[in-house]
C-alpha cells in the first residue's frame, strides 16, 4: 500500500507560551507544508529521504531509542517509536517529503513533519487513530524522543485545522473551536526575521520550568494546590508579588494575561472587531518582549515598524521566539506599503533583508491520494 499525505505548518495568532500551562491559544494551519509519499515495506526498516535536504537514512524500528538528537529523521523515527510504544503494531515503511515551510521561522516544520508520518502510518497500518490521539502521539514524540518539552498546540493545529478558521484549542481539556478568520480585505502577513532559533531549545525547557516554579510558590502562597497557571488570576499574582523573584512573577504574570487575551482575542474575531484583536496582538507582543522575554531585536524592530504603518490592525512574534517570524493582520491595499516599510527600516540594520509570506488559514493534515500496490 502507497499513501501521500499533506501536513501543514501554523502560525500563532495569540496564546503564546500558554499551552503547556494548560491555558488557551488561536493558531491557524499555513497553506505551506509537508507532502509525504509512504509506502509499506515487508521489513521493519524506516527508509526516510528528505528531498529537500538531498539526503536519506535508514532505521530499523527495532533500534528505536529517544535522545538521539534533533537531526531531521529523529521527527519521523519519534513518531514511529510513539506509536510502538502505544502498543501500535506498525510495519517498515519507505518515506519521501519535502515541502515549503521555512526551517527554524518557527512555522512548526517539524510538527508538519510529525504529523504526516503520523497519518502516512495510521493509513499504511490501518491504525484508525482519531485525529486527536495523532496529535498526542506527535507531541509524545517531540517531548519523548527528540526531548524538547513544547506543548501542543503546533500538532493539534497541524491535525485539526480548517479552511478559513482559526483553531481555539483549551488545552487542559483540548477542546476546541473552529473560529471564523475568513477576513474579506485583510491579509495575514508573515514577516521572517531569518533569525534561526538557536536558543529556542533550552531556552523553552527553561521557560517550562520557570512557569513550574512560580507556580509552586504561587500554591504555596495561597495555600492550595492548582493544578498550573491556568488556574491563577492576575490579581493573586500581584498579592504573591513580593514573595516572588522578579523574574517568576514576570513568567507568571505574562501567562496569566496572555490566557485572559486568547478568549478576548476569539470573542474579537468572532465579532469582527479588528481593532480590539490588532490591540490584543499588539501587547502579546509586549508581554512576550518584556514579561516573558522570549523576543529579540530583530523581532521586536520587525513588530514596532509594523505597529506604525497605515493599514496594520496588529503584529506580533509568533511561536517558541528568539527569531523566526511576526505576523501582521494588516488591510491588503496596505500590504505593499507595510513592505516596503519594512524593508526600508531593516536595510543595514538587520543582518538579513526579511522574508514575507503570506497565508490564508487552512485545513490540517489531508490524505492526497492512496494505492493499493
Ligand atoms: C513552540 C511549541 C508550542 C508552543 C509555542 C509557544 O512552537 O512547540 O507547543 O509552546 O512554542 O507558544
Amino acid at each position: 500500500m502507497r499513501v501521500k499525505v499533506f501536513a501543514p505548518g501554523r502560525v500563532n495568532l495569540i496564546g503564546e507560551h500558554t499551552d503547556y500551562n494548560d491555558g488557551f491559544v488561536l493558531p491557524l494551519a499555513t497553506e505551506m507544508g509537508i507532502i509525504m509519499e509512504a509506502a509499506l515495506r515487508g521489513d521493519s526498516l524506516i527508509r526516510a529521504r528528505a528531498l529537500d535536504m538531498g539526503e536519506e537514512t535508514s532505521l530499523s524500528l527495532a533500534d528505536l531509542a529517544p535522545g538521539g538528537g534533533r537531526n531531521w529523521w529523529d521527527y519521523p523515527a519519534g513518531v514511529c517509536w510513539a506509536f510502538l510504544e502505544e502498543g501500535c503494531r506498525i510495519r517498515g515503511a519507505d518515506i519521501t517529503f519535502g515541502g515549503d515551510i521555512p526551517i527554524g521561522s518557527g512555522l512548526s516544520s517539524s510538527a508538519a513533519l510529525e504529523v504526516a508520518t503520523a497519518a502516512a502510518l495510521n493509513y499504511l497500518n490501518n491504525l484508525q487513530l482519531d485525529p486527536v490521539k495523532l496529535a498526542l502521539l506527535c507531541q509524545k514524540a517531540e517531548n519523548k524522543y527528540v526531548g524538547v518539552q513544547s506543548g501542543i498546540m503546533d500538532q493539534f493545529a497541524s491535525v485539526l485545522s480548517r479552511s478559513g478558521k482559526g483553531l481555539f484549542i483549551d488545552c487542559r481539556s483540548l477542546e476546541y473551536e473552529h473560529v471564523f478568520l475568513d477576513l474579506p480585505g485583510q491579509e495575514l502577513a508573515l514577516i521572517d526575521s531569518r533569525v534561526k532559533r538557536s536558543l529556542a531549545g533550552s531556552e523553552y525547557n527553561r521557560r517550562r520550568e520557570e512557569c513550574m516554579e512560580a507556580l509552586a510558590l504561587l500554591n504555596k502562597y495561597l495555600g492550595e494546590t492548582r493544578l498550573s497557571l491556568r488556574d491563577i488570576t492576575g490579581e493573586e499574582v500581584e498579592a504573591a508579588r513580593p514573595g516572588m523573584p522578579a523574574i517568576l512573577y514576570r513568567r507568571a504574570r505574562f501567562v496569566v494575561e496572555e490566557n485572559r487575551r486568547v478568549l478576548e482575542a476569539v470573542k474579537a474575531f468572532q465579532k469582527g472587531d479588528l481593532r480590539k484583536a490588532g490591540q490584543l496582538m499588539n501587547a502579546s507582543h509586549e508581554g512576550l518582549r518584556d514579561l516573558y522575554q522570549v523576543s529579540c531585536p530583530e523581532l521586536d524592530l520587525l513588530a514596532e515598524t509594523a505597529w506604525a504603518a497605515p493599514g496594520v490592525w496588529g503584529a506580533r512574534m509568533t511561536g517558541a521566539g528568539f527569531g523566526g517570524c511576526v505576523i501582521a493582520l494588516v488591510e491588503k491595499e496596505s500590504l505593499p506599503a507595510l513592505k516596503k516599510r519594512i524593508l526600508e527600516k531593516t536595510a543595514g540594520v538587520l543582518a538579513k533583508q526579511p522574508h514575507f509570506y503570506h497565508t490564508r488559514p487552512a485545513g490540517g493534515v489531508r490524505l492526497l491520494d492512496q494505492a493499493d500496490l
